[in-house]
């Protein structure tokens, strides 16, 4: 039975209610729903708004329904079903529950209290993940492939510098989640339809007992903010952003052409007509599940756009969009951190594949430029040696010393130390540099720990 009923002389079309019913999609508030009653008819107790032992006996009833197998009818939402469930047990005392309360504020703070836990769970799986990286970055400190850049090999750096970058991206995407968690922790319960009650509520009380910061400040806003499912959704686009660009380079160094990583064969799958295939369906997936997550957060935005106060049906449209990032997020979460923990590194593909070009030519210059060249001199006689080499089918470390000093008579014995693979990512230890992976780790896992 709708909520709403006194005005109305007949029942809602069966189609409209269809359409109008969010009850599909709310029922996973049930705990929060029932968690936030039990909150306000406590208070409307203790503030005397209803007799105590009738407030006692309206919890008592709503606690034995989050442990019961509800059977779920043609309710608007779940706050009407779980209003109506309480009627049928308890007759005219349960309908006392919705003194000095609107669905307004109860969908708010269901919403809240709901994405607050969610939070708290995909933080887990971040830090879960960073753990895996740094992990796999100690295994990998001695581990050389090529950096790059516009993807053409650039400097030598650690497989393990390579993987803290991405520890750095998650770090971040964890503040993210905390800020947003913190503003979202404010409790819009007592905002009633829009303009508060007049019955003498204590909002701090409910607040407090339902685990928030405070009640907040304004009632029109507690019932028409969204502005909390934006931002997570935002900060779950960025997470996809980041696991799509990891995805994309496990996609990369999984292929025959780099052979840097082999997933696990848990991790992989093959194909139904060519045999030798080993494909990172997993890794792609997550890449493309970006695409939804992007799609939530714009709907969000697009939902909330150009919206009057306070509250217009227009906002059920949140729950879906936010659910499904929420939903999207964690699976890729729980599946991509074992899939990295699991992937075999080959360590000798990687340095190979450094020896392949000029990977040293910036070291080439520096070792000029640290004996008094000016730089921008000792970079043009590099460029010559380099297409002297791709003239030749040589690599700077082939070239006699003779050859060096027809490019410059700077060169010494010493050039072959100072361009060697080893001692190129070796002197880059300057602050967050490729050589300070080991560093970098004991930090993060440090922050790890405060967090
Ligand atoms: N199902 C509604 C929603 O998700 C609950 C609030 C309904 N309030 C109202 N005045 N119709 O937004």
């Amino acid at each position: 039975m709708a909520l709403w009923n006194g005005r109305f002389s007949k029942k809602i079309n069966a189609q409209a209610n269809d359409f109008n019913s969010s009850l599909a999609f709310d029922k996973r508030l049930l705990n929060e729903d029932i968690t936030g009653s039990i909150a306000h008819v406590t208070m409307l107790g203790d503030c005397e708004i209803i007799p105590k032992d009738e407030a006692k006996a309206i919890a008592k009833e709503l606690a034995k329904m989050i442990d019961e197998e509800l059977v779920f009818d043609d309710s608007e939402d779940i706050h009407s079903f779980i209003e109506n469930e309480l009627t049928k047990r308890l007759g005219d005392l349960g309908r006392k529950l919705h003194t000095a309360r609107s669905r307004n504020d109860q969908v708010a703070l269901d919403l809240r209290m709901y994405l607050k836990k969610e939070i708290d769970y995909i933080g887990g799986q971040i830090k879960d993940l960073i753990n895996v990286l740094c992990d796999l970055a100690e295994q990998n400190e001695d581990s050389v492939m090529p950096g790059f850049t516009h993807l053409q090999h650039a400097q030598p750096i650690t497989f393990a510098h390579h993987l803290m970058a991405y520890s750095q991206m998650f770090m971040r995407d964890l503040g993210r989640l905390k800020d947003c968690f913190n503003r979202m922790n404010e409790s819009p319960l007592g905002s009633g339809a829009l303009a508060g009650t007049t019955h003498p509520i204590d909002r701090h009380k409910t607040a407090e007992m339902l685990g928030f910061n405070k009640p907040c400040e304004n009632s029109l806003d507690g019932v028409s903010d969204r502005d909390y499912c934006v931002e997570l959704a935002g900060a779950i686009s960025l997470i996809m952003v980041h696991l799509s660009r990891f995805c994309e380079e496990i996609i990369l160094w999984a292929s025959q052409e780099y052979k840097y990583i082999e997933l696990d064969d848990g991790f992989a799958t093959g194909s139904s007509i060519m045999p030798q295939k080993k494909n990172p369906d997993i890794a792609e997936l997550i890449r493309g599940k970006c695409g939804r997550v992007f799609g939530d957060n714009t709907a969000l935005l697009t939902m909330l756009k150009g919206l009057p106060l306070a509250y217009n049906k227009d906002m059920q449209e949140d729950k879906e969009a936010i659910f499904d990032s929420v939903d999207t997020v964690k699976m890729c979460l729980s599946t991509f951190a074992p899939m990295l923990a699991t992937m075999r590194v080959n360590k000798e593909n990687m340095r190979k594949s450094c020896e392949k070009g000029f990977i040293n030519a910036t070291d080439c210059a520096d070792y000029l430029a640290k004996k008094g060249v000016p730089f921008r001199k000792a970079y043009e006689a590099t460029g010559k040696i380099v297409a002297y080499c791709i003239e030749n089918g040589k690599v700077l470390d082939d070239l006699s010393i003779e050859e060096y000093r027809e490019f410059s008579t700077v060169f010494d014995n010493d050039v072959y130390a100072a361009i060697s693979l080893e001692a190129c990512v070796r002197q880059r230890n300057s602050y967050g540099g490729a050589n300070t992976a080991a560093a970098q780790i004991a930090k993060v896992r440090g922050e790890l720990i405060g967090n």
